[in-house]
């Protein structure tokens, strides 16, 4: 009985992780199809250690059955005694030498990796009209949202990073409140976002995201940091050099851009009234601190999700205007408002939706 039971619990237990894992295999998620330079040498990395735990695994087991096979009882009889080796110098060497050998082969190439991934040089380079080579992004981490802001461009956004694809873009981590981790499965990663310091590193976009189911690479908050940290997702548009300067252009042009408090249309000026307090509607960096408290919302009519995980849908931003707290427990938007009628709720949503760069 005992026995049939626990055959039954493990046969469960591999149900249930054949269901989890049947969504590890999906392009815009998975790091086992990485999608990225540094997200194909962390691959690499990743099978060659397997394959060197696989043989080690392998060798064991033969000498194991060879063992258990040679020296049955039955073939050896009651009595013997089989050649006694301890203190052996020769064995002792043996076995001591070749796990320092595997390990070699295992720390070389990775720290070399290590070191090349964090190589931020180039970060500060410039041409010789004094402007930067590469592109680097801002990433701030809070609960439970990410702002990306691009110091050399002037623009600002949050919840979807858009990235050009072939070239290395550089990332400086930080945290505003608690420790979070940055990581976007198929492109790399992952690495901390810390309140005392910042950390540096780069990644490369190969491909862009428009194929992919939602249009978009997935990233994730990879630190326990609160309640909703299961909830702290981002997206990653990666768009052709072209396309993203035309972006850039876009953002940049939503200089100046505000919500009128005086306005005719009830969305726009109660959303002036109300959540322009802590929400902007221009991209353009520089705003006063307070405008930056919650997600700039200059492009939310072009993001693939609400709050990072729901349906890019009115119902679902009216729902969560209604009772953000029912959605994301522990959110900092909660209770920082007035209460509106369902009127006013209604016209801030179709009015925040209608906010978008792309044509
Ligand atoms: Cu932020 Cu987990």
């Amino acid at each position: 009985m005992m026995k049939g039971l626990k055959k039954w619990r493990l046969f469960s237990l591999l149900a249930l992780m054949t269901v989890f894992l049947s969504a590890c295999g999906e392009e815009y998620i998975s790091t086992l199809q990485p999608a990225g330079a540094v997200g194909k040498e962390q691959f690499d990395l990743l099978l060659f250690s397997i394959t060197i735990m696989t043989l080690v695994v392998v060798v064991v087991s033969v000498i194991y059955l060879y063992a258990f096979v040679k020296f049955r009882r039955s073939k050896v009889g009651e009595d013997h005694m089989p050649k006694q080796v301890e203190g052996s110098h020769v064995l002792e060497t043996i076995w001591t030498v070749i796990p320092i050998v595997l390990l070699l082969i295992l720390a070389v190439p990775t720290l070399m990796s290590t070191y090349k991934f964090a190589d931020v040089a180039a970060m500060d380079e410039v041409d010789e009209n004094n402007e930067k080579v590469a592109l680097t992004v801002n990433v701030t981490a809070k609960l439970y949202w990410w702002e990306f802001e691009y110091p050399d461009l002037g623009i600002v956004t949050a919840q979807e990073l858009v990235v050009p694809t072939g070239e290395k873009v550089y990332f400086n981590l930080k945290s505003a409140d608690v420790k979070h981790s940055f990581w976007i499965p198929s492109i790399g990663g992952k690495m901390d976002t810390n309140v005392e310091n910042i950390n540096k590193f780069y990644l490369v976009f190969d491909e862009e995201s428009e194929g992919l189911k939602d249009g978009v690479f997935y990233g994730k908050c990879a630190e326990l940091c609160g309640p909703s940290h299961a909830l702290m997702d981002f997206k990653v548009k990666t768009l052709s050099p072209e396309a993203f300067d035309t972006w850039v252009a876009s953002m940049q042009d939503t200089e100046g851009q505000t919500a009128d408090a005086e306005s005719t249309d009830l969305g726009e000026a109660t959303f002036a009234a109300n959540c322009l307090g802590c929400h902007a509607v221009t991209s353009v960096t520089g705003m006063p601190a307070g405008a930056a408290m919650g997600p700039n919302l200059t492009t939310f009519g072009d993001r693939s999700h609400i709050v990072g995980f729901l349906d890019h849908t009115k119902e679902n931003l009216v729902k969560w205007i209604e009772n953000p707290e029912e959605y994301k427990p522990g959110n900092l938007m909660s209770g920082k408002y007035n209460e509106l009628s369902d009127e006013e709720i209604s016209a801030v949503a179709d009015y925040i939706m209608s906010l978008s760069v792309e044509q």
